[in-house]
């Protein structure tokens, strides 16, 4: 209020002036030490917050390279894809080799296209000279086809996943995941797309030519020493770059047409979590979360992803301006000022320069309704399991017995060389391929009381489903979190409930993972095992012969 306010401000000054002299005369040297540094935070803060940017410098000379498609063969009425991990090199930046690894190419991998309804088969081959496997991020497929570290691939090896595609349109992922190397080996570039089409997805008006209008972009975070090489640093228990890749390419623009343009981003970084946005602030629509379309295109300026979320967004370009998408810092001085102390620095990062033509065509419309997404309810479950993220290490087998007292708030949040080495717990135990943490009976709605009781965010992921968030912290979800999702972050403090149902895929042997994608974290053992089974009462207890399939 302007008038009732102006009378105060011009008050205020002398009195408080008043007390800043009597203060003065009695003030310690420490009290003006204290004052000197708190003004201090507050503008590095402010540096840090608006004005610093990470990967300064950068010319965006490169095109955007967009990976290619891969449409499979049907064979006998299968959709067959042939996928062959294998190492490579690449020249990210300029003059430099850098050693990596792809799926039929040195770095990333073909963007699959399936269909729901349809039948697919896919053989991974493994040219690496380590063991690796292959997972299908936000698929709903039988436990034995969802390439968890139990269906290994030695090298020289090959697996095939075969399962119907049961579910809607969606941006799903794949990557590797063997126990302990997830990261390591998506860090060297193993990891590709995988969109889901339908009837439905068919029928909206949206750009959908890909690579034209309908745009990958697979943001990453590297390192790379000063030989061109792949830095693997793990620093405060997980690896973060400060030099980043879009599909790949280091300081990269792409061309579009000055209309509206669909992006589907995957954060597919080992860590780092992205405020993502454009430099001149413009608004955009996100149409879709991880499993699928949201019920609306939902106006937004920025779009929030931890490592293995997705999203799409349509943005329009008609104003033929050049505009740098980028992750800008979370406000919060305490937290970037934080941050930069524990060397992640969360500040601006750019990624992409997008340049604008002279459209070949007018704009696609912005659908009114994209999805319909019956909400699950709380009353529907069935049961409810609390997933604690970060609190005490349990003592005993797989909870590394006699370090339970490393587990107090805060202490547990992965922070220093020894807590990432320890591993952070989920419900006080470290991952253990042969212990069976949960057992869900098949049909059942359940919901999962995620809460983080340690000082960083983790992005909690389970396979199989995908679920709703019910409530964060009791209060109902943002509308960007409404629709499908897989991964969900949990900052620090918060509880998160999830509601899913377990509709398919009963297997007593072969568990189903969820843990958290900050991919050293998971590698670390802050991830548990859960079956699917028709009656849960007729396992034995200790289901011993946990199998790969
Ligand atoms: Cu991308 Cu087990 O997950
Ligand atoms: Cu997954
Ligand atoms: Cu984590």
């Amino acid at each position: 209020m302007p008038t009732g306010s102006a009378p105060n401000r011009s008050i205020q000054p002398k009195s408080s002036e008043g007390l800043r002299e009597a203060r003065f005369r009695g003030m310690k040297p420490t009290i003006i030490g204290l004052l000197t540094i708190v003004l201090l935070s507050v503008l590095t803060g402010y540096w840090l917050i608006f004005v610093r940017v990470t990967n300064a410098g950068l010319t965006f000379e490169n095109e955007l390279q967009i990976p290619e498609q891969a449409f499979g063969n049907v064979v006998d009425g299968r959709r067959q894809f042939h996928l062959t991990v294998a190492e490579g090199t690449r020249e990210f930046l300029p003059g430099k080799q850098t050693l990596t690894a792809g799926v039929n190419g040195p770095y990333l991998g073909p963007t699959l296209r399936l269909r729901r309804g349809e039948d697919v088969d896919l053989t991974v081959q493994n040219d690496l000279d380590e063991m690796t496997t292959m997972h299908w991020h936000g698929m709903h497929v039988p436990a034995r086809m969802d390439g968890t570290p139990h269906q290994k691939i030695e090298p020289g090896a090959s697996w095939t996943a075969s399962f119907e595609v049961h579910q809607e349109a969606a941006p799903l992922w794949y990557h590797p995941h063997p126990h302990g190397a997830t990261g390591r080996q998506v860090y060297r570039g193993v990891s590709g797309l995988m969109w889901i089409d339908d009837d439905e997805s068919d029928a909206l008006d949206l750009p959908k030519t890909y690579g034209v209008d309908d745009i990958p972009l697979v943001i990453q975070d590297r390192e790379f020493d000063s030989d061109g090489a792949f830095r693997f640093a793990v620093n405060q228990g997980a690896v973060y770059g400060n030099t980043m890749l879009v599909n790949g390419t280091w300081s990269p623009f792409l061309r579009v047409e000055a209309r509206r343009i669909r992006f589907r981003l995957l954060n597919g970084s080992n860590a780092r979590i992205y405020y993502i946005g454009f430099d001149d602030g413009r608004e955009f629509h996100q149409i879709a979360t991880d499993g699928g379309f949201l019920e609306a295109p939902l106006q937004a300026n920025r779009v929030k992803l931890a490592p293995g979320e997705r999203a799409e967004i349509l943005v329009d370009f008609s104003d033929g301006a050049e505009v740098v998408l980028k992750s800008y810092p979370e406000a919060g001085i305490v937290e970037t000022i934080g941050s930069y102390l524990g060397g992640i620095g969360t500040g601006h990062l750019q990624f992409l320069k997008v340049v604008p033509q002279p459209p070949s065509r007018v704009s696609h419309g912005l659908p009114e309704r994209l999805n319909s997404i019956p909400r699950m309810d709380a009353a529907q479950a069935a049961k409810t399991r609390p997933m604690v993220l970060a609190g005490p290490l349990q003592r005993g087998p797989g909870g590394l017995g006699g370090q339970g007292g490393r587990g107090g708030p805060g202490g547990q949040g992965g922070r220093g060389r020894r807590a990432g080495a320890l591993g952070i717990p989920i419900n006080g135990k470290i991952m253990d391929m042969a212990r069976i943490d949960e057992v869900v009976r098949l049909g059942d709605i359940e919901i999962w009381e995620v809460s983080n009781r340690g000082g960083q965010p983790h992005p909690f992921h389970v396979h199989l489903v995908q679920f709703q968030i019910l409530d964060r912290n009791g209060r109902p979800p943002s509308a960007a979190e409404l629709g499908w999702k897989d991964t969900v972050l949990v900052p620090p403090g918060d509880l998160v409930r999830i509601i899913m149902r377990f509709e398919r895929y009963a297997d007593p042997q072969v568990p189903y993972m969820y843990h958290c994608h900050i991919m050293e974290h998971e590698d670390n053992g802050m991830m548990g095992q859960f079956l699917v089974v028709e009656d849960p009462a007729l396992l034995s207890d200790s289901p011993s012969h946990v199998a790969g399939g």
